[in-house]
């Protein structure tokens, strides 16, 4: 972004609307969105300033760019507010889990899973993220291509279900991640869309999501069923499921579903992503690879990374920062006002939306001189404690701040050290590398790369 977002705060709500792209009668400003809807909320930030307001379909959005309004959403009038309707969308497949659900049954599930994230147990999973992640090495063959995307989806997935669910990958794992692929994608559809038909109603399209989303139930089911047969283990599934048996209304099994699924979702793919595109940029700029590289020599010497060597591996750490600065796995988030309240000096009615995009945030100049250069060297002296809360903020923040946040800044640690040492990635030459915003944000056509050995 070449101009900053200035901030403007008065004390008197206006009357009107905040300044916004003029829109259609019906769709609003729809068509002017697109697929990269990202460039859409540059676009609005830059024209219209820290708080720009837009319509799509019925809903009526505000986008918020200015660190200080976006900590009054998250944080200050955060009980005025609950997830938007984006979230609501992707209930018929993450039901009523922690991403989703609100009040206090949110606040009941959020204190039961919340010490299996602290950061003194998320430690204990780091010899299975290494330990995994080599047994990924041990199976590639140099020379061959393979595709970055895929083969971080995959690993980051094995690790959840071992570390969250204590369960091996038995092959069940690609059928789940396929229909849930399939899902996102038509669900993703349908957010797009003008018109939703409800679900109740058998048309093709609904017909394809309920199939895709039935299969994805029933492989979780299995996996909730293959850890019921088993001795309780120290993971959270068995935590969950003792849960349940205390307190019968508390977790049914219903919610036991939603939370695994939920936290099998939002545990992997946001990670994977952390990774893929880390390895992107790496590729771009060998200076910076060659700095990682020799930090790892000098911490690690060829072995797999420990937890204990995390503190140590700082270039590391700010390779993920300034990599998630650039292509934040969640670039999007949004509340939905429960009550008529002010911000920034205008009116915000019940039932409106607040948009608040990393994407537009992290790459403002005011905090990011040179916003699109990848400079992870930004992030070492001390950058993080010296920005506004909401400058950076990959994970999200205030009450519903990522639950996951330790876990994925170790796993990414761990994996990128530990692959590193041992393999580079040649991008395909004709390799097209895009962005595909839907919940969190894949390349659009993968990451094709050549295998050689370091
Ligand atoms: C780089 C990786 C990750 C990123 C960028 C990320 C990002 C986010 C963001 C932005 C939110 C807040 C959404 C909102 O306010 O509307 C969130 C919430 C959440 N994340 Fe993550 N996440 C990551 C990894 C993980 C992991 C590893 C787990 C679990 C193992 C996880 C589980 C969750 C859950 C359960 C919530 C909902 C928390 C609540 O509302 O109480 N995430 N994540």
């Amino acid at each position: 972004m070449s101009t900053s977002i200035a901030t403007s705060h008065t004390a008197t709500p206006h009357k009107g609307l905040p300044p916004g792209p003029k829109g259609t009668w019906i769709g609003g400003n729809l068509s002017q969105i697109g697929p990269r809807r990202v460039d859409f909320f540059l676009m609005l930030a830059q024209t219209y300033g820290p708080i720009a307001s837009f319509r799509a379909g019925r809903w009526r959005l505000f986008l918020v760019s200015d660190p200080e309004l976006i900590q009054q959403v998250l944080v200050t009038d955060a009980r005025s507010y609950i997830k938007h309707f984006g979230a609501r969308t992707f209930k018929p497949v993450l039901g009523n889990g922690l991403v989703t659900s609100e009040g206090d049954f949110w606040l009941t599930q959020r204190r039961l899973l919340q010490p299996a994230f602290l950061k003194t147990q998320v430690l204990s999973y780091a010899p299975v993220m290494a330990e995994l992640t080599e047994a990924m090495l041990a199976k590639w063959v140099p020379g061959t291509s393979v595709d970055i995307a895929f083969e971080f989806s995959a690993l980051t997935s094995a690790i959840a279900l071992k570390t969250l669910f204590g369960l091996d990958d038995h092959g069940d794992r690609v059928r789940v991640d396929e229909s849930l692929r399939l899902t996102f994608e038509l669900l993703t559809h349908r957010l797009d869309s003008l018109f939703q038909v409800p679900l109740v109603f058998p048309t093709p399209a609904n017909l394809r999501l309920k199939r895709a989303i039935a299969d994805v139930n029933a492989v979780i089911d299995g996996f909730i069923a293959q850890k019921q047969a088993a001795p309780p283990g120290n993971d959270l599934l068995s935590t969950m499921i003792a849960a349940q048996r205390e307190d019968g209304t508390q977790m049914t099994a219903q919610q036991l579903r939603d939370e695994a699924m939920t936290l099998y979702l939002a545990g992997h793919e946001t990670t994977a992503l952390t990774l893929t595109w880390s390895w992107y940029l790496l590729s771009q700029h060998p200076d910076v690879e060659q700095k990682l590289v020799a930090e790892w020599q000098r911490v690690l010497g060829g072995r797999a990374a420990r937890a204990s060597d995390l503190s140590a591996l700082t270039y590391t750490a700010a390779v993920i920062n300034e990599a998630m600065r650039l292509y934040p796995p969640v670039y999007v988030i949004g509340r939905e006002a429960t009550t008529d309240l002010e911000l920034g000096g205008y009116r915000v009615k019940k039932g409106y939306t607040i948009l608040m995009s990393q994407w537009v945030n992290h790459r403002d100049p005011k905090y990011f001189p040179e916003p699109e250069r990848f400079l992870p060297e930004r992030w070492l002296d001390g950058l993080a404690s010296r920005l506004p809360k909401f400058a950076y903020y990959p994970f999200g923040g205030g009450q519903r701040l990522c639950i996951g946040v330790h876990f994925a800044l170790m796993e990414a640690a761990i994996v990128l050290a530990t692959v590193g040492q041992q393999f580079k990635f040649t991008l395909a030459p004709d390799a097209v590398i895009d962005i595909m915003p839907q919940i969190t944000m894949p390349p659009k056509y993968g990451m094709p790369a050549t295998l050689t050995r370091r």
